[in-house]
């Protein structure tokens, strides 16, 4: 997603800011910009696609005194990824660079056009810019109009601003959107959207909070809070190791990108609801024009959000859809017919069994779609059309915010059809949007759950094999925690239909056989229950997850207590992760890189 970098001092700006963002670049993005402001001369260079496109268009251009200077790499949200949508964007005399969404975007430009401001780009980022040079108009002090730009824009954002007339100040706001500050006994100021740019530049770093906002000189931080009060600068030392500096303080990536789930969902979901439909810019409705069955294909984990989303799209936008492992499918003579869309999942875009059964359909003459999460992909470029998950590099090789957003995904893309469809009222479908913005909420990891489970797990690391059980939606989600579990602890687990338990495996049960049981409240609950009291009464131990009490069960995590069973889904989703993270940490296991597995599998 986006990144952000910004340099106040005397060394080689331009190379500072390249760097920084280079740095940056794993985050994934389309396009990136720097403006630099010295002597009290702008020089802004902008460029569509990777940051050698950029280095290319700056390489005449020397900076070699003191300046001031920002960057960004640019994820496309509002507008395509075009140079007049990326940033930095200007005004007359000023330039900005933005992390997050600024949600009354709309109001604000609407406001700045009436006055005959015009706008040159599609993003929500360019109204700040313009906003305070309209402030600016009305007040002597740059840092007083900066003030009253932040104090009016609403949502989520990382922001850096430079403006003529002060080639020594940056001025920045933080709210949501990560930002820090690094500083060096050289008297220069590094800002950026994570740590890793700062390594190597700067002693000490001071993390913003939400509501922060201030600027720079040569000489001092000024910090306001939320509260409009001054404070100082809270100062820890900068790592020195780039890999742990990327983790962000989490002990392994996976653990990173189970906490990150929350951002990048709101990333997923970004300008794809309104409040009564999905917006899904990048397909076209009649991609599902004379479809009459959705076949999903996919392998591992992506295979686990293919089931999950089969639920969803019979459910709710009543196509009959079906489910095939690729490698299965690959070479079992399947039948394929015209009226299919053929729907390929896979957070790399690039493994093997899944992009032959991709090509197999195209052959075939069959509407072809793909959910990724890596642009440009081998799926990505195949497909006739695509939807990105946005959920970011992810590194573990155990996915987890791969299989969240593309869950995300589905249900949106469920309700998008449920809509062309017309097989949920307009209601219904006003009402899962709005569930749909709370999952970013139902996925933030309490620290009292993290520690409930981590305690819980010392008692999970031997007997003959664990099931985790769940049904309807919640059997994949049991699948996918099977997998988890399997991948980084290297004990045997298999997920399971609760109601199935009776039919073969109720023979294993034991004390030695561990019973992971989903239990949500609003799916089936009593139906469920019944399977786990069947394995409870055969003296199988069972850890139930569950909002609601289960005194049948030998150990239990409580979770919250939630509206739908999809906010159910995507907490216990969570769960699930950390138990197997947690197993695997006590097992002194490699959680990110396990034994036998590789991230990519590029081979069939
Ligand atoms: C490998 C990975 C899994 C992943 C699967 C499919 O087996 O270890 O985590 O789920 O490939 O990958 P894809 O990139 O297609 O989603």
């Amino acid at each position: 997603m986006c990144g952000i970098v910004g340099y106040l001092g005397k060394k080689n700006t331009k190379e500072i800011l390249l760097e920084g963002l280079k740095e940056l670049e794993y985050r994934g993005y389309d396009s990136a910009g720097i403006a630099i402001l010295s002597d009290n001369n702008f020089s802004s260079f902008k460029a569509v696609g990777k940051l050698v496109n950029l280095e290319d268009k700056t390489k005449d251009f020397v900076t070699d005194k003191f300046a001031v200077g920002i960057g960004h790499t640019r994820w496309a949200t509002h507008g395509k990824p075009t140079e007049l949508n990326a940033h930095p964007h200007v005004g007359s005399s000023s330039y900005v660079v933005h992390n997050g969404i600024i949600e009354n975007y709309a109001e604000l430009k609407k406001e700045l056009q009436e006055k005959g401001v015009h706008f040159l780009s599609q993003t929500d980022t360019e109204v700040i810019v313009h906003l305070f040079e309209e402030k600016l108009k009305k007040s002597a002090d740059a840092f007083e109009a900066f003030k009253e730009t932040i104090s009016e824009l609403e949502g989520a954002y990382a922001i850096l601003l430079v403006t003529k007339g002060e080639d020594e100040r940056i001025f920045f706001a933080k709210n949501g959107s990560p930002m820090l500050v690094g500083i060096n006994t050289e008297n220069e100021k590094y800002f950026a959207s994570s740590d890793t740019p700062l390594i190597g530049h700067c002693s000490d770093v001071n993390y913003f909070e939400d509501g922060d906002y201030g600027y720079v000189t040569p000489e001092k931080i000024v910090i306001f809070d939320k509260n409009d009060t001054q404070r100082e600068p809270i100062f820890t030392k900068l790592s020195t190791n780039k890999l742990s500096a990327q983790k962000d303080g989490y002990r392994f990536f996976m653990e990173k990108e189970i906490y990150e789930q929350s951002d990048v969902i709101v990333d997923t979901l970004l300008g794809r609801l309104s409040e009564n439909e999905i917006i899904l810019d990048e397909i076209d409705s009649s991609l599902f024009d004379g479809i009459n069955e959705i076949k999903l294909c996919a392998c591992g984990t992506s295979y686990h959000s293919a089931l999950t989303a089969s639920y969803m799209f019979e459910r709710y936008s009543k196509v009959k859809t079906s489910v095939e492992v690729a490698s299965e499918f690959r070479y079992r003579e399947p039948i394929m017919t015209k009226d299919t869309l053929f729907v390929v999942i896979s957070q790399s875009g690039e493994t093997a069994d899944t992009l032959e059964t991709l090509k197999m359909a195209k052959n075939a003459g069959l509407k072809t779609l793909v959910i990724c999460n890596v642009d440009n992909s081998s799926m990505v470029r195949i497909a006739d059309a695509s939807i990105l998950t946005r959920a970011g590099i992810e590194k573990g090789v155990a996915s987890t915010k791969a299989f969240a957003t593309q869950v995300v995904v589905f249900w949106m893309l469920s309700l998008y059809v449920a809509k062309l469809r017309n097989t949920l009222d307009a209601q219904e479908i006003a009402k899962q949007i709005a569930l749909l913005r709370e999952v970013p909420r139902s996925v933030k990891v309490e620290d009292s759950m993290h520690e409930r489970i981590k305690r819980l797990s010392k008692r999970y690391l031997h007997g003959h094999g664990f099931f985790f059980i769940g049904r309807d939606l919640f059997y994949p989600l049991a699948l996918e925690g099977a997998l988890k579990l399997k991948e980084i602890s290297y004990l045997h687990a298999e997920g399971y239909p609760s109601g199935e338990m009776k039919h073969g495996p109720i023979a294993l049960a034991d004390p030695e056989l561990f019973t992971i049981a989903l239990l949500p409240e609003h799916l089936l609950y009593e139906k469920s229950k019944s399977n786990v009291e069947e394995l409870s009464a055969r003296d199988a131990t069972i850890c139930a997850i569950s909002p609601l009490v289960f005194d049948k069960a030998d150990d239990y995590i409580q979770t919250q207590p939630q509206s739908h069973y999809m906010l159910e889904f995507f907490e216990m989703m969570v769960v699930v992760q950390i138990l197997s993270l947690e197993i695997s940490v006590r097992l002194g296991n490699d959680v990110d890189m396990p034994r036998n597995l590789a991230k990519s599998v590029t081979v069939e």
